[in-house]
C-alpha cells in the first residue's frame, strides 16, 4: 500500500481507537473522526490526531478526501454508513455484525460488488500465527478429518443487572446481542479454521437479566447504573448451540457474556480422525496438539511454524504477540486489497460479514422455535421482516 491512503473512522469509542492505531501502522492518513456529536468529534480527533473532526458520520462518508471508511460505531449504523460510503466509491472496512439481519448484510454484499469496491470485516482472530498453524494442519491433512468442533466464547462484563451498554439495546444492537457480538467470531474462526460450513443449528437462549440498569454512560465495557433507572433487556445474556457441517462434522459451542471470572475467553478444539488441536484465545502463543501417542504444545515461533502461519509471526518467539498484531495485520491485509483490486485469501470480507448474520438468525430462530434449523432456509432469512 502506497503510504498516504486517506481514510477515515466513523465511531471512536474502544475499537475506532483500536482501528486508528493499526491503520497508521498500515501507513494510513487519518483524515478524520466522527462520533455521535460534534464535540465528541473533536474530543476524538484530537484523541487519535486525526487531521480533523468530521460533523457527523454522513459527512465522513460522502467526503470526496476519503479513500476507505472504517465503521465503528455501534451495530444499527453499519447498514446505511456502509450503504452511503459505498455509493460515494470508498472502499469499506466494517465492524461486526456486517449488518442487525441477514437482509442487511445481503444489501451490503449486493452495494459492494455493484460499486466494485473492496471490503472487509474484522474477524481479527484469523490472525493469530497458531489459528493458522491450526488451519493448516487441517487443510494439508495432517490432522485427518474433522469429526467434532467445540469450543466456547464467554466474557463477564455484563454478569450484573447494573452494567449497561448501547449492545444490550436490540433497537442498536440487533435482535441477538451474545451471539451477534461474540459468538459471530467463535464461529467465523470454526469455519475458517475447519473449512467446514456450518449448515444446521439447535440453539437455546438465556436472558438471565430481564431487566437491567439504564447507565448514564453506555460505551463498550464501562461499569453503568448510576442513572437509577431500569428498562427490560429482550436480547439474549447466553446461548448454547448445537450444530452441523457440510463436511460431516457435529459440534457445539456455548456463548455468554455472564461468566464470572472469564473475559475473552474464546477455546475452539477440534477432534479430527488423526489429531485435536485446541486454541484459547486469552493464550494464543500456544495450539495445543494432541495424538494417541502424545500431546504438544506449539509455541508460536516462525521456525517451529508452517510457512502461512509463520508469516503472520512479526516478534521473535517469546516475545508475546496479541490481539493488537492480529489487528495490525488484518488492516494491512485489507490496505493491500485496496492496492492491488483484489482480497488476499483469508482476508474476512462482507461475505464472511453475511455468512456471519445468517447463521445468527437461524439461531434465533432455533431458539424462538425450539427446533433445528437449517443456516440458508427461508425462515431462518425471514426472521427480521
Ligand atoms: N472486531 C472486533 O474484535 C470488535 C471488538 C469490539 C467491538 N467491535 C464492534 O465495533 C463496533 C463498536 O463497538 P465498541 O466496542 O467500540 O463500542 P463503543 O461503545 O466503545 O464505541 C462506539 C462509538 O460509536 C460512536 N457513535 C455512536 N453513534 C454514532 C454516530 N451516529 N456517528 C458516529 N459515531 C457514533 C460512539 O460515540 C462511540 O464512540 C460494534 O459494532 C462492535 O460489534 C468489534
Amino acid at each position: 500500500m502506497s503510504r498516504g491512503v486517506r481514510i477515515a473512522i466513523a465511531g471512536a469509542g474502544f475499537i475506532g481507537a483500536v482501528h486508528a492505531r493499526s491503520a497508521r501502522l498500515a501507513g494510513g492518513r487519518l483524515v478524520g473522526v466522527a462520533a455521535s456529536s460534534p464535540g465528541r468529534s473533536e474530543r476524538a480527533a484530537a484523541a487519535l490526531g486525526a487531521e480533523r473532526a468530521f460533523g457527523s458520520a454522513d459527512e465522513l462518508v460522502a467526503s470526496p478526501d476519503v479513500d476507505i471508511v472504517h465503521i465503528c460505531t455501534p451495530n444499527h449504523l453499519h447498514r446505511p454508513l456502509a450503504e452511503a460510503a459505498l455509493a460515494a466509491g470508498k472502499h469499506v472496512i466494517c465492524e461486526k455484525p456486517l449488518a442487525i439481519d441477514a437482509t442487511g448484510a445481503q444489501a451490503l454484499v449486493d452495494a459492494a460488488e455493484d460499486a466494485g469496491r473492496q471490503t472487509a470485516v474484522p474477524f481479527v482472530y484469523r490472525y493469530y500465527p497458531t489459528v493458522r498453524e491450526a488451519r493448516e494442519r487441517v487443510r494439508g491433512g495432517e490432522s485427518g478429518p474433522v469429526r467434532i468442533i467445540h469450543g466456547n466464547y464467554l466474557q463477564d462484563w455484563l454478569l450484573r443487572p447494573e452494567d449497561d451498554n448501547w449492545r444490550v439495546d436490540a433497537q442498536l444492537g440487533g435482535a441477538s446481542r451474545a451471539f451477534a457480538d461474540i459468538g459471530s467470531h467463535w464461529c467465523d474462526l470454526a469455519e475458517f479454521v475447519t473449512g467446514h460450513r456450518i449448515t444446521r443449528v439447535c440453539a437455546r437462549m438465556l436472558t438471565a437479566m430481564p431487566e437491567r440498569a439504564r447507565a448514564a454512560s453506555r460505551a463498550a465495557f464501562e461499569r453503568g447504573g448510576e442513572a437509577g433507572e431500569t428498562r427490560e433487556v429482550g436480547t439474549e445474556d447466553a446461548a448454547v448451540v448445537q450444530f452441523e457441517t457440510d463436511g460431516g462434522a457435529i459440534g457445539t459451542t456455548v456463548i455468554s457474556q455472564i461468566s464470572a471470572g472469564r473475559k475473552n475467553q474464546l477455546f475452539l478444539e477440534i477432534s479430527a480422525a488423526e489429531e485435536s488441536l485446541a486454541f484459547n484465545q486469552e493464550e494464543p502463543e500456544s495450539l495445543w496438539r494432541g495424538r494417541r501417542e502424545a500431546a504438544i504444545v506449539i509455541k508460536r515461533d516462525a521456525e517451529a511454524l508452517s510457512e502461512p502461519a509463520a508469516r503472520y509471526a512479526f516478534l521473535p518467539a517469546g516475545h508475546p504477540q496479541g490481539y493488537a498484531d492480529c489487528f495490525d495485520a488484518f488492516v494491512a491485509e485489507a490496505y493491500a486489497a485496496v492496492a492491488a483490486g483484489e482480497a488476499p485469501e483469508g482476508l474476512p470480507v462482507f461475505a464472511d460479514g453475511l455468512r456471519s448474520a445468517r447463521i445468527t438468525e437461524a439461531v434465533l430462530s432455533s431458539a424462538r422455535d425450539e427446533r433445528w434449523i437449517d443456516v440458508l432456509a427461508p425462515e431462518a432469512l425471514a426472521l427480521a421482516g
